[in-house]
């Protein structure tokens, strides 16, 4: 028996990194996962290793920033599986720079996309969620910058610190309903986004990841080793079950004490 069975699961940022570990592990503890992300070909090759592991999967290309593609998300989830249970809110970029040099737009995207696209997604599942009865669980992504700050990093610590207390408004509006809202806050998880930025990747324009030097002293704190993706995953499963049923407006730090 599966820690999900019979769940319908819709998780944001799933083509590759955490997010794409939450949906195997989702899948795999008997859930139906709706995997979303902005880019397409990465999103389909999750989708297609899901269903080869067995498990109950669709996918719906979404840009998080958008309502309209974050209605056509939950109304996705309830057209193919019939229902809405899980909603894990992970789509993330970073876009670091000291804040005398910080552009509009740089300050702009991480807004955007953290903050606004975790409540325009929490906004589209309201029909689904706010039924008597229904209940839920939502888990929104946060990092432990949001908790402590980080240098370079005003735009992507300030949603993150937004998310915190986003989880803890819907959390209270909606315990009524039965549905619990929690957030993740973790430290260093090796994906694209702590790569070395020296040989790092372009996301939507710019390099993501960190400076060696800087990702050295950081994993330093740590006893030198980063969590997997897949090891990240778990918490996000502890949430999404019955579990953690009497869990809720609660951020769950999850970084190996580089805050505590
Ligand atoms: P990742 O870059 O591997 O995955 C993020 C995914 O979000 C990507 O597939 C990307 O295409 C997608 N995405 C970006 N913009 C989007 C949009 N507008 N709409 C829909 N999808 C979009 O990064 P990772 O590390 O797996 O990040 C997952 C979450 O974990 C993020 O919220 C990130 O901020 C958070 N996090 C990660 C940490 C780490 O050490 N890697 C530490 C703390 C938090």
């Amino acid at each position: 028996m599966g820690k999900l069975d019979g769940k319908v699961a819709v998780i944001t940022g799933a083509a590759r990194g955490i997010g794409k570990e939450d949906a195997l592990l989702f899948a795999k503890e008997g859930a139906s996962v709706i995997i979303s992300d902005i880019d397409q070909a990465p999103l389909v090759e999750t989708a297609r290793e899901i269903e080869a592991a067995g498990g109950k999967v669709a996918w719906c290309v979404t840009d998080v920033t958008r309502t309209e593609d974050t209605d056509r998300l939950m109304d996705t989830a309830v057209e193919k599986f019939g229902d809405l249970n899980i909603l894990v809110n992970n789509a993330g970029i970073t876009r670091d720079a000291l804040i005398h040099r910080m552009t509009d737009a740089q300050w702009d995207i991480c807004l955007d996309i953290i903050l606004k696209g975790t409540f325009n997604c929490i906004r589209s599942s309201a029909k689904y969620f706010r039924k008597q009865g229904h209940g839920g669980k939502i888990i929104n992504v946060a990092s432990v910058v949001g908790l402590m700050g980080n240098i370079g990093q005003i735009n992507y610590s300030a949603a993150k610190g937004g998310i915190v207390a986003l989880t803890k408004t819907v959390a209270r509006e909606w315990a009524g309903f039965g549905v619990t809202c929690n957030a993740v806050a973790y430290g260093f998880v090796h994906t694209r986004l702590t790569d070395e930025k020296e040989s790092g990747d372009i996301v939507a324009g710019e390099a993501v990841g960190i400076p060696k030097k800087v990702r050295d002293s950081m994993l330093e704190g740590i006893g030198g080793k980063a969590m997997t993706p897949e090891e990240a995953a778990r918490p996000v499963l502890f949430l999404a079950s019955s579990d953690s049923d009497f869990i809720t407006g609660q951020t769950l730090n999850v970084s190996a004490g580089m805050y505590i």
